[in-house]
């Protein structure tokens, strides 16, 4: 992962290039660094630490330059520190990398051959010397850098300077993302849209293998043969507000409360009063759907627990067959592919690097065709499928997802339903589907007023250091994602089973220190829940019940606490029901003082294997 930004701009660069990191720290955050070009002087300041680390020494003693490159890193090769941190500087060339290169080790010997000494345990260091060695045959920078690429094998976006050609910046990409942002008379590199939002929304998508070179006032772009070629303009919609964290305490905060607002943006335009609109999936996208004959779900992490939710949908209403997988495991797994079969692919950033491979994997395995379900238009994941349905979340920063996590849910039931009425389902039962779809970003809203109550609930989890979340059938899900919620950002050990489950092993945790989280709507299964709540209260444990009003459950007792949600229906159940296990999560963080939105070890865009 890590974040990029270059300049070849008007005014000082690093000024631009701290703001800019500071957008894209969600891409990591253990360490921060910069470089600038003045004349033919290369400067440089790194910090372990955030950006604002970094920010701090520049502060201290500022330096002139526009043109630089900046980079803030989640560590990959070698620890979080000084010498690690980029930009890498070998000879007159700086550099910063966003991925990993497989080869470096053999690539690193033969350098030490030609005499190059190396101070870091980087690949990325190794990637800079193979340039400046480049350089040194009498090569320019750009094509010392095409030179280059040739030799790299893994994962890289990189910005390349050196101090023999002030005013450049040479970028490439591949497996990793990189735009240029086209300013007034000044260019930049970056990461992504997000870090360049405050200087420009004119923005080129680069192509994977695409090499460029930008100055002031003009760019080049190459294919990995050399050849030129030109990338269209797109306005980004990006608002500068929309990554701000406005009155919130945290960006999480902030999102997980935006949920309402971003469910409905999903929706809209996408189902009204007959059901789901025709042509959602786009120009050919209905001919392909009704060729599916059964769907293989292929995600990661928060995003991945909302394909485990689709396929309880699809099954129960479409009657088709789904399975669901960890990308980074399928991948690597000869899956049968029946014929008939879509692949969805679900990611909130579109370019985690295992949910990519897979879904690049899939072409060569005889699918029907492959569906994104994303938030990120001009990704790689929604540039490379067949088909896609975009979530309207808008920028999510806080590492730990939320309302990526409730539009994609919003985006599989307009999938489910599609797929239900073109399979037949009972007209009146699709309707009812629909209405209750419609009222989910309503319901959402109504979860969100139980806030107080879970700030008092968060107390009792402050001193603890495990925690167990049980839930049913699709509520399995929705028990993982609150157990990851709690894990991700407060560092409290949390498990989530199929409540069925709990007598194959985890009761045996259960003693009076492990409190059980519940999640209890409505439905078939709320029966068989009660009674494996009964064999935890048996053993002394402290329940937390999340129940729907409609359900019928004790009330509370010293050892039990009912709290009470609307799920406002079966089939929008697990999105509503996630809304306090989020707001759970959160304020535990909050109590126990941790990072909310940067979590240790983590990072949001996890763009390497
Ligand atoms: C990282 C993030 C998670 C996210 C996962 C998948 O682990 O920290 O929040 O769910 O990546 O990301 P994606 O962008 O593919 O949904």
């Amino acid at each position: 992962m890590c974040g990029i930004i270059a300049a070849a701009a008007q005014r000082d660069a690093a000024p631009l290039l701290i703001a800019g990191l500071k957008a894209l720290e969600y891409r990591g955050y253990d360490s921060a660094g910069l470089a600038v070009l003045e004349e033919r002087q290369l400067r440089r300041v790194r910090a372990k630490g955030k950006v604002r680390e970094m920010e701090a020494i520049y502060l201290a003693d500022p330096f002139p330059g526009s043109t630089g490159i900046a980079h803030t890193r989640w560590a990959t090769h070698g620890v979080p520190n000084e010498e690690n941190a980029h930009p890498h500087m070998v000879g007159r060339v700086a550099l910063v990398h966003n991925g990993i290169i497989e080869n470096h080790a053999s690539l690193r010997e033969k350098l030490q051959a030609k005499g190059y000494l190396f101070t870091s345990e980087t690949d990325t260091e190794v990637m800079t010397a193979l340039i400046d060695a480049h350089i040194s045959k009498g090569m320019r920078l750009r094509d010392a850098v095409l030179a280059a690429v040739q030799e790299l094998e893994g994962a890289y976006a990189i910005a390349v300077i050196s101090s023999d050609e002030p005013g450049r910046v040479v970028g490439a990409r591949r497996g990793a993302p990189l735009l240029i942002g086209v300013g007034i008379g000044e260019n930049f590199l970056g990461s992504d849209a997000q870090a360049l939002v405050q200087i420009t929304n004119k923005i080129i998508y680069l192509d994977d293998g695409d090499v460029v070179e930008i100055s002031r006032g003009n760019m080049q772009i190459y294919t990995i043969a050399g050849e030129r070629v030109e990338r269209a303009v797109h306005e980004s919609e990006l608002s500068v507000d929309a990554v701000e964290r406005g009155e919130y305490r945290h960006y999480m905060q902030k999102e997980i409360f935006e949920q309402p607002r971003a469910v409905a943006n999903t929706l809209e335009t996408r189902i009204g009063a007959n059901g789901v609109l025709p042509n959602i999936f786009g120009v050919n996208g209905e001919e392909l759907l009704e060729k599916v004959k059964g769907l293989h779900i292929i995600a990661c992490g928060t995003s991945y627990h909302a394909g485990m939710v689709a396929k309880y949908w699809i099954e129960e209403h479409a009657r088709l067959p789904v399975s669901v997988e960890v990308a980074s495991e399928y991948r690597y797994r000869e899956a049968v592919v029946p014929e008939g079969t879509l692949l969805v692919a679900i990611s909130q950033s579109g370019e985690t690097a295992d949910t990519l491979a897979a879904m690049r994997e899939s072409h060569r395995r005889g699918y029907l065709g492959t569906l994104a379900i994303c938030n990120v238009p001009e990704s790689s994941v929604v540039r490379e499928a067949d088909l896609k349905l975009m979530t309207r979340a808008g920028p999510e920063i806080g590492v730990a997802s939320t309302k990526a996590f409730t539009t994609q849910l919003a985006v599989l039931a307009l999938l489910t339903l599609h797929l239900a009425k073109q399979q037949g389902l009972d007209a009146t039962r699709y309707n009812d589907l629909c209405v209750q779809l419609q009222r989910l970003p309503r319901a959402i809203d109504e979860a969100l007023q139980i806030e107080p109550q879970i700030i008092k609930l968060a107390e009792r989890f402050v001193h603890r250091h495990h925690a167990l979340f049980l839930g049913r059938g699709m509520h399995h899900p929705v028990a993982l994602e609150g157990s990851l919620k709690l894990k991700e950002i407060s560092y409290i050990h949390a498990e989530a089973y199929p409540a069925g489950e709990l007598k194959h092993g985890p009761l045996a945790l259960v003693d009076e220190d492990m409190p059980v989280v519940a999640v209890a709507p409505n439905g078939p299964l709320l029966d068989k829940l009660k009674s494996n709540l009964q064999e935890v209260r048996a053993r002394g444990g402290e329940l937390i019940v999340f129940a729907d009003t409609a359900a019928h459950i004790d009330e509370s007792t010293t050892r039990s606490l009912i709290l009470r949600i609307d799920a406002a229906g079966e089939f929008i159940a697990p999105a509503v029901f996630t809304v306090p296990l989020q707001l759970l999560a959160y304020h535990v963080a909050v109590l126990r003082g941790t990072d909310v939105d940067q979590p240790r070890n983590l990072a949001k865009s996890v763009t390497v294997e």
